[in-house]
């Protein structure tokens, strides 16, 4: 570890009040290990936004933490941890997730939880599961957690909020109105398949299902108020309050989840999550204006990515075949480890290269347990997320390819489909675009154009920038002239020590 780097990050925090930490890919780009190095830093540490479809790995002193909903800083004894306004939380979740993290020593004293946070119903995770059965080719590929629902219901008016916990006669009143809703649109389907979701173990098995009235709204009650409720009471209060109180004062850190990529807003529309998963969606979730943040530090991998569920992905290894591999619901780390763990990575292509590198990084959903789908690294969806960012970036998993002998990068697009208008621009096929286009239609036809690196083929990669295997430095400084981030640091391992900083 390369000490003096350390200082000089530690010196750039200095006078530092606000940071964020968000993804500029589709999530999972281990930003849980950089939240937990800044939360060494910070006083509080926030989640503004997502729910439990986030997945936060932290790996220290042999053993490795996955968080869900409750913020990675909790593993740190004395910080405050807040979940924020715009998280989506489903009790269920909140508790196991409290129980097990307890039940390793991990005190929840200084927990706080929105008042205003959005609470996560049984009947909207049955809609969400329901509508990616029965969406045939038109689905997301969601988590199956509720997360689009909540935050549809939100918008529309008839959602509950985590406050509605602490009245129980104003919780009854909402969800029976809320139930009939649901029983309403519900009332078209194959009940077979609503009965057999509203057994499954994430919906309580059954204990919310009703034969006549699809939901039993006693047990929705008494789960909701008189078990979960009770033990979440302590922590439900006015964290936006507590934090502008606190700007200026204590060091704030936010904690993204997802990814720009996957942002209702500035995402790869429909194949997204329903937050904003931007550093503006994550301040207002956190109770601050993007203007309150002194630091934004984007995360994305070195130099792969890797997406989860539908959706265009230009430089996926593998291209459709992959995408139809990964999406098949059949897939997962043991079969593809029987399959393919004793091949060569250099060895393969296509589809097999692509699975090799998901098995060399770990590249399963932390809460699905899904394949994620792995492409080349995107300077072009780069480029773009920069555009509404700042340029301060972090590397992750950079030994993943220590193994791998030409690395590609992609440098560009050639659009190959029908001549289109798009706001201002008409995009023809054959153009050659350096920005991607985030609407799906285009960017499911744009073909990759690639610049081809030698890999450093070494698991020696030095302790400091300038001991960097040269290989990796040449690719590190390619990216830079092409897109000018200004890199922060990459991340070589995956303990919590395995970061060179630039
Ligand atoms: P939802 O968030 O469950 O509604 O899923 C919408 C889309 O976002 C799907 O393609 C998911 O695979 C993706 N997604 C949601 N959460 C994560 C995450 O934490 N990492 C990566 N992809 C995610």
């Amino acid at each position: 570890m390369n000490q003096t780097s350390e200082e000089n990050f530690y010196k750039m925090l200095e006078g530092k009040m606000t940071a964020l930490v968000t993804c500029r890919q589709f999530g999972d780009t281990g930003k849980g290990k950089i939240v937990d190095f800044l939360a060494r830093w910070a006083d509080v540490i926030i989640r503004g936004t997502g729910g439990d479809n986030a997945g936060h790995t932290i790996c220290f002193d042999g053993q490795k933490i996955v968080t869900h909903i409750i913020p990675s800083g909790i593993v740190h004894p004395g910080k405050i941890n807040i979940i924020g306004n715009n998280v989506v939380l489903y009790p269920k979740a909140f508790c196991d997730e409290m129980a097990a993290l307890v039940n390793i020593g991990i005190s929840f004293d200084k927990l706080m939880v929105a008042y205003n946070a959005h609470l996560i119903t049984p009947a909207q995770i049955l809609w969400d599961r329901l509508s990616e059965v029965t969406a045939g080719s038109g689905k997301i590929g969601s988590t199956g957690k509720g997360i689009g629902p909540a935050y549809s219901d939100f918008v529309a008016r008839r959602g509950l909020m985590v406050g509605d916990l602490l009245n129980p006669e104003i919780f009854r009143e909402k969800l029976s109105r809320h139930l009939k809703f649901y029983r309403h649109i519900l009332s078209g389907f194959d009940m077979k398949i609503v009965k057999e979701i509203m057994f499954q173990e994430h919906l309580e098995s059954g204990f919310y299902y009703d034969d006549d009235e699809i939901f039993n709204i006693d047990n929705i009650y008494k789960k909701y108020i008189d078990d979960y409720g009770r033990i979440m009471e302590r922590f439900i209060c006015d964290t936006d309050a507590f934090v502008k109180a606190n700007l200026g004062k204590l060091k704030i850190l936010g904690e993204g989840a997802q990814g720009d990529l996957l942002s209702i807003n500035r995402g790869t529309y429909p194949y997204v999550t329903s937050s904003d998963c931007t550093a503006a969606g994550l301040a207002a979730g956190m109770g601050l204006k993007e203007g309150d943040i002194d630091l934004s530090i984007g995360i994305i991998k070195g130099f792969y990515m890797t997406r989860v569920g539908c959706g265009a992905f230009p430089t996926e290894i593998g291209g459709e075949e992959s995408d139809k591999w990964c999406n098949c619901g059949q897939t997962n780390k043991i079969n593809e480890k029987g399959l393919y763990g004793h091949c060569d990575v250099n060895q393969v292509s296509g589809l097999a290269q692509g699975v090799m590198i998901r098995i060399i990084g770990d590249e399963y959903g932390a809460t699905t347990g899904r394949p994620r789908r792995v492409g080349w690294l995107d300077l072009p969806l780069l480029r773009y997320t920069l555009k509404f960012n700042s340029q301060d970036i972090f590397l992750t998993k950079l030994d993943i390819l220590n193994t791998v002998a030409k690395i590609k990068i992609c440098y560009a697009y050639q659009y190959v489909g029908k001549t289109i208008k798009h706001g201002d621009d008409i995009i023809k096929s054959g153009q050659v675009l350096y920005e991607a286009i985030t609407d799906n239609y285009i960017l499911s036809r744009c073909k990759p154009l690639y610049m081809e690196f030698d890999g450093w083929q070494t698991n020696d990669l030095g302790d400091c920038y300038d001991n960097l295997p040269d290989q990796m430095k040449t690719i590190l400084n390619y990216i830079v002239s092409e897109t000018k981030i200004n890199i922060l640091g990459i991340s070589v391992g995956a303990d919590r020590e395995e970061i060179i900083w630039f």
